[in-house]
């Protein structure tokens, strides 16, 4: 935006402040719930007298056209309405859930897939999506995990710019862009123990290096909203947290656009402890730094008496609407009320797009004896098993208010189609949801039995994740275990693909299949999407943005882990069944590790197989040294070994090796999709400067310290092609 047009905006919100009344002004700062496809006089009559600024979850259009018409014609000021709703993952077509996306680890598809979202939204007259959810999530037990992008700072920042773009486009202006909200503000993925909503304790050095980088990289690509966590930190209750609303995001940062709070967190704050009455919470709030009231009154019933009783000044609340009437103008929210909304996309690319976004997002993690790619001109008879094989709505995941499930392609409908008449498919449910724990697999073994492969679709259907949804337990839910060891007995080879909110813990069906395909969520085009990796008319390119734990009592397990005083090896790592009774109790290990269980993950952060394979060699640091100003290029050769073309996420990690704080072991810094035909090898490059090497030291400033790196590139977390680096400061 100009800097013309960012001081006439300037203007028109001065003089919009100078003419409005206080309870104009608590109006903008109230969001109200829709009345659900029609305009009920009371509604009407607050969007008439300008005391709300926000509806959420309004989709008919002609309602909304209707408020909007009362809002910028009947209302003193005319100042319009801004429409909000959750669009997480798609719209009227469902993507994969966000987990899924950043399995890709392409921030063009993700962002592709927020336009498509956006412009099906705008065109059922919405303007604001609360998304994205960049909550770093290092535990699988928490149900908000779905909507994450994993655990990793850097990758989920790198998501996080990515959506924003998309939901916002060029031209925020524009007839198909919305406003994104990047939420919540913040650490809620640390609740305790993985339950919803539950407290977070977050040391200030943790917050800066780790939860609050994807709202920044959100603010460095223009979002316009932000929205309060639900959950307190360190003692304070995010909604109104002075330190995160008013130091970081605005004295430090320098956001301009508006905080929402989450839905009724302001009167919450009274269930927190924090206050004993609305009228405190709505003090509280405000003058900790927050905009908006979602879904709640405490603002509207108590504000106007605080600035009357001198606790809150009109100067306060000025800079507060002046937030919101910012976002709208930078909208053209009034131009848009006055033109109907862009119609959708064309249900042919959509479906394109989502299937794209399905096909990145799958994560093969096992293939013994190259069970897959299925050879389609060898098979006379499949076996389709398994209570997510024909489940289009299951298949969506949480949070799809306005997908449409007879979008959804099955798994069972590609696959039929994709076989052909030639063979014969025949398909078990086995259980009638992921939940059911009787049933007897006596229809599926026979099918298997009689199939030359046997294709399981198992996992957890949309209810079990998403908001409030957490599992302590995270194995396959039901008698899904049991099914597939049913299936193993047959002696048929075995797929599994598994379709889920969260890594789920597969120490119990890992080694009773052949290969293993983790498919999230994956959205409408699911079913095309999977029956194409398993045709092998694509390589699975999806590499895992969160660890998976072997059992639940590893959580929080994460790679980029501190390396602790007394780092376990390989070499002191005991098993229970070895220790002698009555041994004492120094006698072995005195290292990091459990006794009954192998302390690192199943399956380690950015691990995915392909149809093909990858050799990683010749790492090269272009300089042994570096300067604060300078650059070094880390570079390396990666090579396609196997048979096929594919895909290959080549990754770049860092080790800091001693810092004022204490460092991770290894962080993710790059990342780039390379395509790679049989054969074929490629350099990789990437540059890093003293910004990418930075970090909170115990100052709680960021900068880079000098001292010694390492650097590895490789397909995974888990890589140890090294080189290594000094940054120094210069000689003066
Ligand atoms: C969720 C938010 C969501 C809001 C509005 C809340 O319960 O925590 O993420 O945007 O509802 O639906």
């Amino acid at each position: 935006m100009s800097r013309e047009t960012n001081e006439a905006t300037e203007r028109q919100i001065r003089s919009l402040l100078q003419r409005m009344t206080l309870a104009e002004k608590i109006g903008q700062m109230t969001q109200l719930n829709g009345d659900e496809g029609r305009v009920s006089d009371a509604l009407a009559d607050r969007v008439r007298s300008g005391t709300v600024g926000s509806i959420l979850n309004e989709v008919d259009g002609p309602t909304q056209q209707a408020l909007q018409r009362i809002a910028t014609e009947e209302s003193r000021l005319g100042i319009p309405l801004i429409f909000g709703r959750d669009v997480i993952h798609g719209f009227r077509t469902i993507l994969p859930i966000p987990l899924g996306q950043a399995a890709s680890w392409n921030p063009q598809t993700v962002r592709e897939g927020a336009r498509l979202a956006a412009a099906e939204a705008a065109a059922s007259g919405l303007q604001w999506t609360f998304a994205p959810m960049v909550d770093i999530a290092r535990d699988p037990r928490w149900g908000r995990v779905a909507e994450s992008f994993g655990e990793d700072p850097h990758l989920a920042s790198v998501m996080a710019a990515a959506m924003v773009k998309g939901f916002q486009g060029p031209d925020p202006t524009a007839p198909d862009a919305i406003a994104a909200c990047v939420k919540h503000f913040a650490g809620y993925g640390a609740s305790e123990s993985g339950k919803d909503y539950n407290t977070t304790n977050i040391p200030e050095n943790e917050l800066r290096n780790v939860y609050l980088r994807p709202f920044k990289a959100a603010v460095d690509a223009g979002v316009m909203t932000f929205m309060t966590s639900f959950s307190d930190l360190d003692g304070v209750p995010a909604t109104a947290n002075a330190f995160l609303l008013t130091t970081v995001l605005r004295k430090e940062w320098g956001f301009d656009g508006f905080v929402v709070s989450d839905w009724d967190s302001v009167r919450q704050l009274a269930v927190h402890g924090m206050t004993e009455t609305d009228r405190e919470s709505a003090f509280e709030a405000v003058t900790a730094g927050l905009d908006m009231e979602m879904a709640g009154d405490a603002y509207l019933s108590h504000l106007s008496a605080l600035v009357e009783a001198g606790r809150v000044t009109v100067a306060q609340i000025d800079e507060r609407v002046g937030n919101i009437l910012r976002v709208k103008a930078r909208l053209g929210l009034s131009d848009r009320a006055r033109t109907p909304p862009c119609s959708p996309p064309e249900p042919a690319s959509a479906r394109a797009i989502a299937k794209r976004a399905a096909v990145e997002s799958l994560v093969l993690l096992r293939n013994d004896h190259r069970v897959l790619p299925l050879d389609r001109a060898a098979l006379d008879s499949v076996a389709v098993i398994g209570p997510m094989a024909d489940d289009g709505y299951e298949q969506l995941g949480t949070w799809i208010f306005d997908g449409d499930p007879a979008r959804s392609v099955t798994p069972l409908a590609a696959l039929v189609e994709g076989l052909g008449p030639g063979v014969d498919v025949r398909y078990v449910r086995g259980l009638e949801t992921t939940r059911s724990r009787t049933a007897t697999f006596d229809e599926a073994a026979t099918a298997a039995e009689a199939a030359d492969v046997a294709l399981l679709f198992v996992g957890e259907e949309s209810i079990l994740s998403g908001e409030a949804h957490c599992r302590a337990d995270i194995d396959l839910p039901g008698a899904q275990v049991e099914l597939v060891r049913r299936i193993r007995r047959t002696g048929t080879p075995t797929v599994a693909v598994i379709m889920a909110g969260r890594p789920l813990t597969l120490t119990n069906v890992f080694d009773e299949v052949d290969a293993l395909l983790y498919a999230w969520h994956p959205g409408a085009m699911g079913g095309p999407a999977i029956a194409d990796v398993l045709f092998g008319i694509e390589s699975p390119s999806g590499k895992l943005p969160i660890s998976f734990p072997r059992v639940a009592g590893q959580i929080p397990i994460y790679y980029n882990h501190k390396n602790t005083g007394r780092p376990a090896s390989p070499g002191s790592v005991v098993s229970i069944e070895s220790i002698e009774s009555r041994a004492p109790q120094t006698s072995f290990g005195m290292t990091s590790f459990y006794l009954d269980v192998d302390p690192t993950p199943l399956f380690p952060f950015g691990y995915g197989l392909s149809y093909s394979s990858f050799e990683y060699a010749d790492i090269e640091v272009s300089a042994p040294q570096m300067d604060m100003a300078g650059s070094v290029t880390v570079s390396a050769s990666v090579s396609n070994s196997g048979p096929v073309a594919a895909v290959e996420v080549v990754q770049l990690y860092v080790r800091d090796l001693v810092g004022s704080t204490t460092r991770p072991v290894k962080e993710l810094k790059g990342f780039r999709r390379v395509e790679l035909s049989p054969g074929q090898s490629k350099r990789v490059a990437f540059v890093l400067t003293a910004d990418d090497l930075a970090f909170y030291g115990r100052n709680q400033r960021r900068a880079a310290e000098p001292g010694e790196f390492h650097v590895w590139i490789g397909g995974c977390s888990t890589t140890e092609l090294r080189g290594e680096f000094r940054l120094r400061v210069e000689d003066r």
